[in-house]
């Protein structure tokens, strides 16, 4: 098998072409410029080369057109990739509203992707997904920094411990598509590698329905939620230990430190490993940690569940 000779990557995902055409719109202008300046340089070397001893040059002291030219147009310029690229990156890093698309968990480990789907569904180092939905995934990693690349999709996220970071595409395209680490992560680093598969929807519904499969997110942090015992203290109850979480996600909580704080994924993943930093008002700080007794991925599952109590209650008041 001879490879062919690729510059880019294939354009596979809504945002590909957007990115490519961005990066040739630099590329065009870099070149133009640079062939500017080359040849001003070689014509002005000739043009006003010293022809004999005696040859002087007229002095100029300056030319406001010129200069005002000079500074004016490349700053018009770099304006327009400015906000070329400004509009590009805001669309990158907002993920479309969650009911339209599917978020898949994702957690790096050295040296490997794990990945679970909305059913429950579970892979290592490949990640299936229909055509032409949104796809959001939440990522966080059980070890060091990772990043998560997918080049024909033009995009690419770091993969933080402690933290959850975002990456969301929509394919358009169907095939195999490479799936790379993207930061040093020790000695594998260069193994930590897989593959996206891009399938027609029906194809990702009966290949859900082939895998391991089972137990959803949300159900499994329904069960770890009990397990754990969480459920004795935020049963939902009034005079409960802890406070109610249905329809917790998404709110603001007052802290008993005094201000506020939005309860999003990173919140609530704070609040179970290490719950006294901030506590709700009203409630005392008795809550212990549940640092080394769940996994990354049951910390995802956990709040998977929250979240699911918060879709409940919105469904319940329409
Ligand atoms: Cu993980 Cu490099």
């Amino acid at each position: 098998m001879t490879p062919e000779f690729q510059f880019l990557p294939p354009q596979a995902s809504t945002l590909s072409s957007e990115v490519d055409a961005l990066f040739f719109f630099v590329l065009g202008i870099s070149i133009v410029f640079s062939g500017l300046i080359f040849l001003a340089v070689v014509f002005f070397s000739i043009r006003y080369r010293r022809k004999s001893d005696s040859d002087a040059p007229e002095q100029i002291d300056g030319s406001l057109l010129l200069e005002l030219t000079w500074t004016i147009v490349p700053f018009l310029i770099c304006l327009v990739m400015f906000a070329w690229g400004a509009k590009i990156f805001f669309e990158n890093s907002r993920p479309p509203v969650a009911a339209e698309g599917i978020e898949i968990l994702v957690t790096g480990k050295q040296w490997m992707w794990k990945v679970q789907h909305p059913d429950g569904t579970r892979e290592i180092n490949e990640l299936h997904i229909p055509i032409g939905r949104p796809i959001t995934l939440t990522m966080t990693s059980e070890d060091v920094i990772h990043s998560f690349f997918i080049p024909a999709f033009r995009t690419k996220m770091d993969v933080l411990p402690g933290r959850y970071t975002s990456l969301w595409f929509e394919a358009t395209k169907e095939g195999k598509f490479h799936l790379f680490c993207a930061e040093y992560c020790g000695t594998k680093h260069s193994e930590m590698i897989g593959w996206v598969h891009v399938m027609q929807p029906h194809e990702y519904e009966s290949w859900l329905g082939g895998g391991s499969g089972g137990e959803s997110a949300v159900a499994a942090g329904e069960r770890l939620f009990s397990e754990l015992g969480c459920v004795s203290c935020h049963s939902g109850e009034s005079g409960s230990r802890g406070p109610d979480l249905a329809g917790l996600y998404g709110k603001t909580e007052e802290l008993a430190s005094g201000g506020s704080v939005k309860v999003d994924e990173s919140y609530l993943r704070e609040s179970i490993l290490s719950p006294l930093s901030k506590v709700t008002e009203g409630f005392e700080p008795v809550m212990p940690t549940y640092q080394g007794l769940v996994d990354e991925m049951g910390i995802m599952r956990l709040i998977a569940y929250v979240k699911s109590l918060s879709d409940l209650e919105g469904a319940e008041g329409e």
